[in-house]
């Protein structure tokens, strides 16, 4: 095991020597960040490409390429020009000797010197690696993928949330890395506004919060530190969605102070992401894609259209979301459809009444309903939503209404552990695990005591979740094994465990 930053920065915050030890503390020089931030484990690629590389939104013709310059990652401002030429090649092998494409762009300080290269007139279901070059410099390596079209066997894609840079290294990265995927979903809580290490708060600045444009991209930067999470982007496409942190906890709507402080996180969340879009201001997150024939996947966006919590006619998705979501369902072609839900669909009432959280789709019972009855009314099968936030793993029946015993089961939602952020104690997780099945007829499956990642193996007949577990978060080179497997069945609704890990650790199972 290496450096341990969670016990470090906790051993720092118990003497009061936090400031120091953060790594984006006011009081440090660049020097001193950049020194705080290795003896806490980060290392960066080499200049001016330090944050690596990474692509997205895979499609059958195309490709998004992303990388940043930042030569000094965690400085206010980089030590470059306002603009910077960026070249960049694809190819169809590793060498990069069969050129199929490549080109040169501009790396504006405006926009953190961050390179968005949408590739099109790429072969459908073709893998190809890219390198960028500036200043004479080389980026590493990035391996990606188109989607496919027409029929096909099968699929594999991976999906990770949550991961608090000062909780506990990526091994769950290193883990999808590894996998033999098509692509990667990120679920949201990419990076954390805030932190706390032995309950002190970690400050940037005045006070335990990112606010401006400036902040948010030296958190970014810093996150990109792991380089286990700069490995899984190199290795595999990603999709991406958000979920609260990468703007502030639990946010709704737009009142003027939090206002300019979502555009400085929106825009540093594009600038270090490989999404589309020219437009900053508001990213366009929402979206359909499909891979060949077998797949249906809806990016949902949770966060940038809702309303506040608890309101009779409070919303989610937002009125356009909501009414291309609807359209989504009523167009659905015949295929699995895989719904990417930061925070959790399923009810997951209290005992005696109430709910957990009511930032989830708990706190918009009449939309929820709403979306959910016009599924079934629609008649949509195979059905499968995959979600985040909640830092532990459960399994649910998804019901229009899960008041009602005798409401149609009518697909499957999967929340994943998380890679790195704090879960609920081993004791919080004993007691409440059988409390909230009693409680939620619908909740199968629910396991807190670990991190990690689920891998998703689709094929035409049988989709199944395999929940890929590490052992210890303190430690970046921490073994990766799998906990279970939940199967569903396609043309059949609901879920079963796999019988050979049926036996596996968990807090909570239905019997
Ligand atoms: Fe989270």
């Amino acid at each position: 095991m290496s450096v341990n930053r969670r016990d470090l920065l906790r051993a720092a915050a118990a003497t009061g020597a936090l400031g120091a030890a953060w790594p984006l503390s006011a009081q440090l020089t660049t020097a001193q960040a950049h020194a705080a931030a290795r003896n806490l484990g980060a290392t960066w690629d080499p200049a001016p490409f330090t944050l690596g590389v990474a692509s997205g939104d895979p499609g059958p013709d195309g490709i998004l390429l992303w990388t940043r310059l930042a030569p000094e990652p965690l400085a206010n401002d980089q030590p470059l020009p306002t603009t910077v030429d960026v070249d960049w090649v694809l190819a169809t092998d590793p060498e990069l000797s069969n050129k199929i494409a490549q080109g040169q762009t501009e790396a504006d300080a405006s926009t953190g010197h961050s390179v968005h290269v949408p590739v099109a007139g790429l072969e459908p279901n073709t893998r190809y690696y890219y390198r960028f070059s500036a200043q004479g410099k080389e980026s590493r390596l990035g391996r990606t993928k188109t989607a496919p079209t027409g029929a096909i066997p099968s699929v594999r894609f991976a999906s990770a949330n949550c991961q608090a840079w000062h909780d506990g290294f990526y091994a769950a990265h290193r883990g999808i890395a590894a996998e033999d995927l098509d692509f990667v979903v990120h679920l949201g809580d990419y990076m954390y506004e805030h932190g706390q290490v032995g309950g002190t708060p970690i400050r940037d600045h005045e006070g335990p919060e990112v606010h401006t444009l400036t902040d948010y991209r030296r958190r970014h930067a810093l996150y990109k530190g792991d380089p286990s999470l700069r490995a899984a982007h190199a290795a595999h496409p990603w999709f991406l969605t958000w979920d609260d942190h990468e703007v502030v906890n639990d946010y709704s709507g737009t009142s003027k102070p939090l206002r300019k402080r979502r555009a400085a996180a929106y825009q540093a969340w594009w600038e270090h992401m490989p999404v589309r879009g020219d437009t900053p201001a508001t990213p366009q997150i929402h979206q359909r894609r499909m891979w060949g024939d077998l797949l249906e996947l809806t990016v949902l966006d949770l966060r940038q259209y809702r309303s506040a919590q608890n309101l009779p006619d409070g919303t989610i998705l937002g009125a356009q979301q909501k009414s291309w979501l609807k359209s989504t369902v009523d167009t659905a072609p015949d295929a699995w459809r895989c719904w990417v839900n930061s925070i959790m669909l399923s009810q997951l009432a209290k005992q005696g009444g109430g709910y957990y959280f009511t930032d989830q789709w708990d706190g918009f019972l009449a939309e929820r309903k709403e979306v959910l009855t016009h599924v079934h009314d629609a008649g949509l099968r195979d059905l499968v939503v995959i979600t985040g936030d909640w830092h532990s793993a459960f399994v649910d029946d998804i019901r229009p209404d899960f008041d009602n015993a005798h409401s149609p089961v009518i697909g499957t939602e999967f929340t994943a552990h998380s890679v790195a952020s704090g879960a609920y104690s081993p004791d919080w997780n004993q007691t409440n695990g059988p409390i909230m099945g009693k409680a939620n007829p619908h909740l199968k499956y629910f396991e807190g005591n670990r991190y990690g990642y689920d891998v998703y193996e689709v094929t035409p007949q049988r989709w199944s979740t395999h929940m890929r577990v590490i052992g210890d978060r303190r430690d970046p080179n921490s073994p990766v094994s799998t906990l279970t497997t939940f199967h569903v069945d396609r043309g059949v609704a609901g879920s079963y465990e796999d019988p050979a890990t049926i036996g596996s650790p968990a807090q909570y199972r239905r019997a």
